[in-house]
């Protein structure tokens, strides 16, 4: 008869824990059978495809051990706890290899399981079906999203959590309310130290940032690239409500010149900061401003204090010694020239694209275009340097679920607040679902020229 018999290795279920958490009550032994051979033979018997499928294979537990009775013997755990379990091609194998049988008590505790199975032994059965254990991480705090009915096991929550995620030191859990102004989540302690500077790495960055009092999502990171993306280096960036810089830095990093703005005072000192940590500061401006003035003071500031050229890539010690050779007359002539192209390129005094990640209220600021390029010019003639309008990226919502209702949507909030119709270079990207009912997404078209230049 075929092996089917696998072991139970489950936690003991407790659940009356309900607020403190008790390690110590984890514990299991489990009999488990343990074939005894030479040392010499446990490579072959591991090896063996008879063995194969009753052999011990249980994440963090090892499956041969030495038997302490003899240094010379060792001990390949099986996976069932009987004899009979065993199929006859099994049990002939072990003879064969004059394998004894013996019992070995498989000795289980809290840091056996996961944090799943922990929370499943401890939670009310009816709570077990949705797991509470999802939580997104955000530099060294682990931030949950609750659902009311685990709000009476919080900390028994949080406390698994941290003990299960060694990168974890602060365990919250978002509550309802948000920030309406800076946007960012009000939050609880779980467990762990109530420390919320967060260092966090996203698209070779570095961001330093107080979670309590600033905006950041991590679920954001392929939008921040996606956009960085559509940005040439040689581009100039105006970044409205930039936060601590997630599209600002990386776009800087890649040769962009920025000038990123963010109300929030604590977003606009943590932007700084992460300006200079990331060694971008010849290529990022920062402020602190509502961001209807920024955008129509925006444009007068490349053009009265315009940013280098961009000169290439940033080289490393040796790219730059390679570089000097070539220009000593060393270099092939397309090297040369293709250099000097780069290089002869004038300040960078136009704005190519505005990025407007406000998703609940961006649509509100776009009457701000108007007039933008007259308003800035009043005394300077600005029309030459806008030969292409900027590109406008503005993130919304929407509660319209399907593609051409949200198109038609959002088209219409953008072409109302602007005075104009969108007419050419629109391009809708949905960014995510941030509620059953709920979509955001980034509009991305040209500037229209008669808004720009409205009176
Ligand atoms: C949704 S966050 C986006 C932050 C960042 N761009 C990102 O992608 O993570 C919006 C930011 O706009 C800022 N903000 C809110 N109202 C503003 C306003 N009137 N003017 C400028 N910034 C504002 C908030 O402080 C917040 O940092």
């Amino acid at each position: 008869m075929a092996c089917t018999l696998t072991l139970d290795v489950s936690p003991p279920v407790h659940r009356w824990m309900n607020t403190t958490l008790q390690r110590d009550v984890f514990k299991r032994t489990i009999p488990v059978l343990a074939a005894r051979v030479p040392a010499s033979k446990t490579g072959f018997m591991l090896k063996s495809g008879v063995m194969k499928k009753s052999l011990m294979d249980l994440p963090k537990v090892r499956s041969v051990l030495r038997d302490p009775y003899d240094d010379l013997e060792r001990l390949v755990l099986l996976n069932v706890s009987e004899h009979a379990a065993l199929s006859q091609e099994v049990r002939d194998f072990l003879q064969e290899q004059s394998a004894t049988l013996v019992v070995h008590n498989l000795e289980l505790t809290y840091d056996y399981w996961t944090a799943d199975e922990i929370l499943h032994s401890i939670l009310p059965e009816e709570l077990c079906k949705g797991s509470p254990s999802g939580f997104a991480v955000t530099g060294h705090i682990a931030h949950m999203n609750l659902n009311k009915e685990y709000l009476p096991y919080k900390h028994i929550i949080g406390q698994i959590i941290l003990d299960k995620n060694p990168m974890i030191k602060t365990v919250v859990n978002k509550l309802d309310s948000i920030d309406t102004k800076y946007r960012f989540f009000k939050m609880e302690l779980l467990a762990g130290e109530p420390n919320y500077v967060v260092e966090h790495h996203e698209s070779n960055c570095r961001f330093t940032f107080d979670f309590t009092h600033v905006y950041w999502n991590s679920r954001l990171h392929t939008e921040h690239d996606r956009l960085v993306q559509l940005f040439q280096p040689t581009d100039v960036i105006a970044d409205v409500f930039a936060g601590v810089g997630p599209f600002a830095i990386p776009a800087a990093k890649k040769g962009c010149a920025v000038f990123a703005n963010d109300l929030n005072p604590e977003s606009a000192r943590y932007l700084s900061q992460n300006i200079v940590d990331n060694k971008v500061a010849s290529l990022v401006r920062a402020s602190c401003e509502d961001g209807r003035d920024f955008i129509k003071k925006v444009i007068g500031r490349a053009r009265d204090h315009p940013f280098p050229a961009y000169t290439g890539p940033k080289l490393s010690k040796m790219q730059e010694k390679e570089k000097r050779r070539l220009q000593l007359g060393k270099s092939s002539p397309t090297a040369l020239v293709d250099q000097s192209a780069v290089e002869n390129q004038s300040p960078r005094q136009t704005i190519t694209h505005f990025v407007m990640n406000l998703p609940d209220s961006a649509i509100d600021f776009l009457d701000a275009f108007r007039g933008v390029l007259l308003e800035s010019a009043s005394e300077r003639d600005l029309s030459g340097n806008y030969a292409n309008m900027p590109m406008v990226h503005c993130h919304c919502f929407t509660r319209e679920l399907q593609l051409d209702r949200a198109e038609a949507d959002i088209i219409q909030r953008v072409e109302s607040k602007l005075g104009h119709r969108l007419d050419t270079e629109v391009t809708l990207h949905m960014v995510r679902s941030v509620a059953p009912n709920k979509d955001m997404y980034c509009i991305s078209f040209r500037l229209p020229r008669d808004v720009a230049f409205a009176r």
